[in-house]
């Protein structure tokens, strides 16, 4: 995670770095820095804590410039920690976003060697690297050095008295935008589309040198590549909150939208009825993980073909049994979570057929699946996921109906009222928000929803909250049931209706508190929950995108009843490129 962006032009760096850094927040928020050159030195402003704090600090000066915002994986949070980080002479400064995995063995032989170190990152050993192995020309040390890191990086670099910001890649992701007598480096396109929509996506294995008036790309042997470049194809209206109080609540209103454009999503022959594949197998990560787990009720069910789930992080380190008649569907909604990639990787090296639905377009999954089907959420910058995980639903049904050569159809008009239900939930929240435990139960396709509304209440509410398949209940977790712990009860009018009522039940009879996510219309199950969110009636397979509302507008409210950075939870990071 971490996020990174780098500017060369006429203009005042500093202000850009910050602006561009807060909407890379979302990549971690731990704390954040900028760097900058001055007449012919180095100027560095960083902070424990969010961007913000930088704004509070004299504004550096220079054209040229680096900056980043942590998510922390070695050392903790703190002043000392954060990038950029320099050399003992003060003439190279660097940001990294990624693991150096052998940073204790290069630390010890830079150590030996008189290198003082100030923090207790990963991170730090590489700007003294490239200090060691500088002479006279930037880039040539930075072609040196990435030869002797393992594992991930998406690094800028800056000398006092260089014209040029070097970028690297190797497995976390790095742009360069262009402008006019000014260009950019960036660990994304929102970071910098305030300014250009033209891009040039790095690669792994290469090194960029970003000059105000040039680009150039090199691998990793130092040999010029051919330049591609790109445009974005949103704008930065989409990723502001437009009078929203959160990004997230904003997301959750869009949901109409991207349900109505993701409804135009086409498949190709790779994927036509007949296609030549016995098995699918679904690899994703949290959020992903459970529309995944929704898609393999519904693929099985509608196209009758088996469909194994496999979270991304575990399967790359299993025995792979997948071969070349298996499918293999990432999920991503940034498209570069690293465990997803890895995943996607392995099934390739395997011979197995890769298809993506990935959000972000031209993303490193994207680009490195044999086939990506985009499922235009738009940008989502909530780190809880919301409009993209029902942007992938949509997604996944028009897969399981495209393999029987049919047409999905869904009436946008039950998500709108569903959306109806916002003020009554925040009532609702506000009787249950001091809770400190929630159990969410639900059977076959409300199962996996339970698992994404326990997911959200979680990670922006900091209530614990466990997700159960309805029957498993009385295997376990019916013992923690009391008048504290309320269970929230995913039970549409559907095949299972009876047998989840009986759970409810079974609740009850133990004094603890249901509120039951209910087909509207239904009165019986008053009888068995403290409160019932009735939803709009629909065909048994589709209730998954409508439950997702209630689910989401209910964490929504108890986090922001609870004063919670609902948009900015603790301790997460919306793009995860670390294992
Ligand atoms: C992080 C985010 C989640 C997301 C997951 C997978 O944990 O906070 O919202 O579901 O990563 O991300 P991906 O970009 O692969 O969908």
């Amino acid at each position: 995670m971490c996020g990174i962006i780098g500017y060369i032009g006429d203009r005042e760096a500093n202000d850009i770095l910050i602006a561009g850094l807060e909407r890379l927040e979302y990549r971690g928020y731990d704390s954040a820095g900028v760097a900058t050159i001055h007449n012919n030195s180095l100027c560095i402003n960083k902070k424990e804590g969010r961007v913000q704090n930088l704004k509070e600090l004299p504004k550096l000066s220079g054209n040229v410039g680096i900056a980043h915002t942590r998510w922390s994986t070695h050392g903790k949070p703190s002043d000392r920690n954060a990038h950029p980080f320099t050399d003992n002479t003060n003439s190279f400064t660097l940001v990294h976003n990624g693991i150096i995995e052998n940073y204790l063995e290069l630390k010890a032989g830079l150590q030996e060697a008189g290198v003082n170190f100030t923090s207790d990152t990963d991170s730090e050993v590489i700007v003294h690297l490239i200090a060691k192995a500088y002479i006279g020309n930037l880039k040539e040390a930075v072609l040196k050095v990435v030869n002797y890191l393992q594992g991930s990086f998406a690094l800028c670099v800056i000398n006092k008295d260089s014209d040029e910001i070097i970028g690297a890649r190797n497995g976390s992701p790095l742009l360069v935008g262009l402008g006019d007598n000014e260009n950019f480096l960036a660990s994304d396109a929102s970071a910098i589309i305030e300014h250009t929509k033209k891009v040039i996506y790095v690669n792994d294995f290469e090194v960029v040198g970003v000059k105000k008036d040039s680009v150039n790309i090199y691998d990793f042997n130092g040999n010029e590549k051919p330049k591609e470049i790109k445009t974005i194809n949103w704008d930065l209206e989409q990723a502001q909150k437009s009078g929203y109080k959160h990004f997230m609540l904003k997301e959750i209103y869009e949901q109409p939208k991207v349900i109505e454009d993701s409804m135009q999503i086409n498949f190709n022959e790779m994927l036509n009825t007949g296609a030549n594949f016995n098995r699918i197998i679904i690899v994703a990560c949290g959020t992903a993980s459970y529309a995944g787990l929704v898609g393999k009720y519904v693929i099985e069910k509608v196209a009758k073909v088996p469909v194994i789930n496999e979270i991304a992080s575990e399967f790359r380190y299993k025995e792979c049994l997948i071969n070349e008649n298996d499918l293999v569907i990432a999920i991503s909604q940034s498209g570069e979570t690293a465990d997803t990639l890895a995943a996607i990787r392995l099934a390739k090296q395997k011979g197995a057929k890769t298809l993506g639905l990935i959000n972000v377009v031209d993303s490193t999954i994207a680009r490195e699946v044999d086939d990506v089907v985009y499922t235009r959420a738009g940008p989502e910058i909530g780190v809880a996921s919301t409009k993209a995980f029902t942007s992938q639903l949509i997604t996944l049904y028009k897969l399981a109906f495209h393999l029987i050569g049919e047409e999905f159809q869904f009436d946008v008009e039950k998500i709108k009222q569903a959306l109806l239900l916002n003020e009554s939930i925040r009532k609702l929240a506000k009787k249950y928000y001091q809770s400190t435990n929630f159990l969410y139960i639900g059977r076959n396709l409300s199962f996996p929803l339970a698992l994404e509304g326990a997911l959200k209440l979680k990670e922006i509410s900091y209530i614990h909250a466990e997700a159960y398949p309805a029957g498993e209940l009385k295997h376990g977790p019916i013992a923690l049931v009391s008048e504290e712990m309320p269970t929230v009860a995913i039970c549409p009018r559907d095949s299972v209706y009876e047998k989840t009522f009986s759970n409810i039940e079974e609740i009850k009879a133990r004094s603890g508190k249901v509120i039951t996510i209910a087909t509207s219309g239904d009165e019986k199950i008053k009888k068995v929950s403290d409160d019932v969110i009735y939803i709009p009636e629909v065909q048994e397979i589709l209730y998954p995108l409508i439950v997702a509302i209630p689910l989401q507008l209910f964490a929504y409210h108890v986090a922001d009843l609870r004063d919670c950075d609902v948009d900015k939870p603790r301790n997460l990071a919306k793009s995860v490129t670390v294992e």
